[in-house]
């Protein structure tokens, strides 16, 4: 009987893990209700680390419910916002609650992938990702093609709820792979943005309440001296 319990309640929780992911269900829709509340203050937190200017272009990434949108869009308010997931459950439920902005054509939000953004290079003044970087399949080619949609100038702001105290260890690496989610270190951050080819790396942590941001940015192309 205690084996079956334990088994039925490892089910579960793989099964909210891989909801949380990647919202499909109505139970992935379920926590998009409830992480747009919760991660609010953590999202307020993150955006003072980076300057938003009124006519900004912005992309978020992992959009889940659409809150960190609205945020964005009640900054940006001459600019364009535009959200991306994976998931359909995510695209529906950031559209449904970004709708008056999407129909004053300020909020765009596409179904799409980290990996393959549906956008020209140099679009974008910010990208955002708030709670979502866990679960990118390929870190360093996914802040890459981050990278290619920023503007010269451009900076990413990622945005988590939890981090690792350390460094991953390298025995550790192929086991973390199994997991649906992945817990990195500040160093561990650094050299991802620095590998990726980000650049005026800046880390912020809320250790109280084990907040982490990381901003990046694309460098800006050298003025040119003609001779
Ligand atoms: C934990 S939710 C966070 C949602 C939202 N950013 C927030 O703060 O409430 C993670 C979101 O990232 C999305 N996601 C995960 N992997 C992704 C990928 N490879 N490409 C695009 N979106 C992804 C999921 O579909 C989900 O909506």
């Amino acid at each position: 009987m205690r084996i079956l319990i334990a088994v039925l309640f490892v089910g579960v929780l793989l099964y909210t893990l891989n909801q949380v992911r990647k919202p499909s269900k109505w139970y992935g829709r379920l926590f998009l209700r409830i992480m747009n509340a919760s991660h609010s203050p953590l999202t307020d937190w993150g955006l003072q680390h980076v300057r938003i200017e009124k006519q900004f272009t912005i992309l978020d990434v992992g959009c889940g419910g659409g809150r960190t949108i609205q945020k964005l869009a009640a900054l940006a308010v001459d600019g364009k916002v535009y959200g991306v997931d994976y998931a359909d459950g995510s695209v529906a439920a950031s559209r449904a609650s970004n709708a008056s902005p999407i129909a004053a054509g300020r909020v765009e939000i596409r179904q799409a992938s980290v990996s393959a953004l549906p956008f020209p290079n140099d679009t974008f003044d910010v990208v955002t990702a708030v709670e979502t970087q866990y679960y990118w399949p390929d870190l360093v080619n996914d802040m890459r093609e981050i990278l290619r949609v920023l503007k010269p100038g451009g900076r990413l702001v990622v945005i988590l709820e939890s981090y690792s105290k350390v460094a991953t260890k390298a025995p550790a690496r192929p086991a973390m792979k199994l997991l649906p989610f992945r817990k990195m270190s500040v160093d561990d951050q650094i050299n991802l943005f620095a590998t990726a080819g980000f650049t005026g790396i800046e880390t912020f942590q809320d250790r109280r309440n084990g907040w982490f941001c990381g901003v990046g940015q694309k460098t800006a192309e050298p003025l040119r001296h003609d001779s």
